[in-house]
């Protein structure tokens, strides 16, 4: 039995990858990641603050500053602690020791000027590009044609920049999410990862000021990320990679099941350590064996919508057998 994959163009011998985040921001970590048999792994984010941070110091050369207001002290200091240059260490660093594929991420919200950057991540060694599109619908002057032409003119710009494979982090803050969607999958680029993990805010009743909640995913988040991956899967003209809520390696074959190309993990990770990647490979590796399955293109997808198929009906019936007991 194997579990290879093909994602983004490149073979994986898992098609469980360490998400970006926290874990994936040391060489130690990518290392015992790699050890316990993720199939890639995902650098933690760049931002889009940083790269303009470095422009503006290394360059002279105008950023747009002002668009940060309150926050650039935060942002300078951030910069200050992870400089762009160490970044590309780690990937240096990343490329010499490891034997699986390293997929930079660069945390974007606007088309400036930090695009000609993305060459440099090909330039050190990156294998793709996930950029997570931090482009939330908060501002009550944007249409949802003004967020998604920032999409648009980033991933136009990205394109003629890089020849890497790219891939798209997308929220589900979407109006027309299926076709946005499957729009962005015929935008020439290689993969769309479903979700990435909106800031979550909560409210002390003590001090009566907001505050962060819980940065780690609940284990029911995972149906959102099943639903969406099984009505997409068959419909968009890239890979997807299904990542929010995954707990153990029977959430990973349904999200095979539902048509996941490939499945991310970072929650998981933070709560059993890093060895537990090799615990989620395990845990899929022992239901192919119980089903008889020799391979994962025997049985993803088995469960998607098929790319005909009317998602709002077939919802529909599925709400009606349960809330009405039509059988
Ligand atoms: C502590 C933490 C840090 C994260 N940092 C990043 C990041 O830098 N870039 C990114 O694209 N996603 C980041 N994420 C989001 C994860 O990559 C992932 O998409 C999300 O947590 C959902 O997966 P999960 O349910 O397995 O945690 C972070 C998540 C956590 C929990």
């Amino acid at each position: 039995m194997n579990t290879k994959v093909k994602y983004l163009g490149m073979e994986l011998k898992s098609p469980i990858i360490a998400a970006s985040s926290g874990m994936t921001s040391n060489i130690d970590n990518l290392v015992k990641l790699e050890r316990a048999g993720a199939g890639a792994v995902i650098l933690k984010s760049i931002f889009e603050e940083q790269i303009i941070h470095d422009i503006k110091r290394n360059t002279h050369v105008f950023a747009p500053v002002g668009n940060y207001g309150a926050s650039y002290e935060y942002i300078a200091q951030h910069v200050a602690d992870n400089s762009i240059s160490k970044h590309f260490e780690l990937i240096r660093q990343a490329k010499e020791n490891l034997s699986i594929p390293v997929i930079g991420s660069i945390n974007c919200f606007s088309h400036e000027n930090w695009i000609t950057y993305a060459k440099q991540f090909q330039d050190k060694g990156c294998d793709a590009l996930e950029f997570n599109m931090a482009i939330m619908p908060f501002d009550a002057s944007l249409s949802a044609d003004d967020v998604e032409r920032t999409f648009s003119d980033i991933i136009q710009s990205v394109r003629k920049t890089v020849t890497i494979p790219i891939s798209i982090k997308v929220s589900t803050y979407f109006t027309d999410m299926a076709k946005f969607m499957q729009q962005l999958s015929w935008s020439g680029i290689q993969g769309i990862t479903m979700f990435n993990k909106a800031l979550q805010l909560d409210i002390n009743t003590e001090t009566e000021a907001i505050c962060n909640a819980d940065s780690l995913t609940a284990p029911t988040e995972l149906y959102n990320t099943i639903r969406w991956t099984a009505i997409l899967s068959n419909k968009l003209r890239c890979d997807l990679s299904a990542s929010t809520g995954v707990t153990d390696g029977n959430d990973v074959v349904k999200l095979l099941l539902a048509g996941a190309n490939t499945v991310q993990v970072a929650s998981c990770l933070y709560r059993n350590g890093l060895g537990y990647m090799a615990d989620l490979n395990k845990g899929l590796q022992d239901w192919m064996k119980q089903k008889g399955y020799e391979e994962v293109s025997q049985f993803r997808g088995k469960l998607a919508l098929k790319a005909n198929d009317k998602a709002s009906m077939l919802m529909r019936t599925q709400f009606m057998n349960y809330f009405a007991e039509i059988k």
